[in-house]
């Protein structure tokens, strides 16, 4: 029987604060022997929004207990730990900072292997944890700060096929909560309330629907909505109608685009037979799986949806991306520093800003 690895991850990129302990199981998936998510829900509400310094300090006082947690509830010790994986990009850099510093001082002081963990990565591979994924699968990752599908070859080969090229998904939703005064995290926010209105009471524009293969765009849309928010003076039945507009919306522009991208992915592997993979914090939400299930079953495909605890961040994905990273040998020397900006396809091209032709 070959050993089993066991990981401790750690995640500080935006605004949770996480640790977390797996081990490898005969299954070929992780035990999740702790999954410790400490949230700054409640620091962040009452500026709509994520503020990076206030962040980067609620990690650092929040960081060795979460990791105390993480290896106490596991009922591992440090000495059984094979390695220690941490988040070193993309995102805020003086948050990465916190859980990269300390993830590099633990694996320095307990003479252990260290994995520096893109966050992207960490998504990607994070159905991993529960189901058998196999190489190569098309990914739709959705979160706070990317909108991407890509060719998933194999650990740390990825293709891009298409991506935004202004807002991110996450950051529509917010956004739209945020104009529509729906409360904070948006997502959620706006799923829930979406519930209570008529979906096609407002027209909203599809930005570049028919255009641009599977690139997304969300900034024309939040425009339109913020336009017809000013109409809406505080009367709750029409902000919910909004927010299902809203949400309908993205839906018919995330159905367009993941046939346009399973078209290109099947074209280019050649494979029929395929998993379709939605990862990030909102994959977490109801009626995208129902959408995207149903093209599923159009297109005869089968899709892996993460566990929602595993949707949004947290630090099992980081662990697991870490454990898959070295057994590959991949792992980082104590010199690497945290990237804001780290794409998964160093190829892809960048597509924001002035002057991108959309063909
Ligand atoms: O992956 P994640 O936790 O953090 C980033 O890497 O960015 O994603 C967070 C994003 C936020 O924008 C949040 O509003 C969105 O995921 N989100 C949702 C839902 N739950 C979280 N969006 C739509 N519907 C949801 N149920
Ligand atoms: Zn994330």
């Amino acid at each position: 029987m070959t050993k089993k690895i066991t990981f401790l991850g750690i995640e500080t990129s935006c605004d949770e604060t996480a640790a977390s302990v797996i081990r490898e199981n005969d299954k070929g998936t992780a035990d999740v022997l702790s999954n410790i998510v400490s949230s700054q829900i409640s620091e962040h509400k009452k500026f709509g929004g994520v503020v990076p310094e206030l962040a980067a300090r609620a990690h650092l006082e929040n960081i060795e207990y979460i990791i105390e947690t993480a290896l106490k509830e596991s009922k591992v010790s440090l000495n059984e730990i094979d390695g220690i994986a941490a988040t070193a990009g993309p995102g805020l850099i003086v948050c990465l900072t916190v859980g990269l510093n300390i993830g590099k001082a633990i694996a320095a002081f307990s003479n252990k292997p260290f994995v520096a963990v893109n966050h992207l990565e960490g998504h990607a591979l994070s159905p991993g944890l529960e189901y058998n994924i196999r190489f190569p699968y098309l990914l739709l990752l959705i979160s706070g700060g990317h909108s991407q599908f890509l060719i998933v070859k194999d650990v740390n080969v990825y293709e891009q096929l298409g991506t935004t090229i202004d807002d991110a998904l996450g950051e529509a939703f917010d956004k739209t909560a945020k104009m529509l005064d729906l409360g904070y995290p948006g997502g959620p926010s706006v799923e829930k309330f979406a519930k209570l209105g008529d979906k096609n009471f407002f027209k909203l524009p599809e930005p570049i629907i028919n255009k641009a293969g599977c690139n997304l765009s969300f900034a024309g849309l939040k425009t339109a909505v913020l336009r017809e928010s000013k109409k809406i003076n505080g009367e709750d039945k029409l902000r919910y109608n909004l927010a299902a507009s809203f949400q309908d919306t993205i839906n018919k522009i995330l159905y367009k685009k993941t046939k346009v991208a399973v078209e290109m992915f099947r074209k280019k592997t050649k494979k029929e037979k395929f998993q379709f993979i939605v990862a990030g914090g909102v994959a977490a939400n109801e009626t995208i799986r129902k959408n995207l299930s149903t093209l599923s079953s159009e297109m005869n495909f089968e899709t892996v949806y993460p566990n929602l605890k595993f949707c949004g961040d947290n630090a099992a994905m980081i662990a697991w991306a870490g454990i898959q990273r070295f057994k590959k040998n991949m792992t980082d020397d104590f010199n690497i520093s945290a990237k804001s900006r780290w794409p998964l396809d160093r190829d892809a091209p960048y597509m924001k800003g002035p002057g991108l032709k959309l063909l």
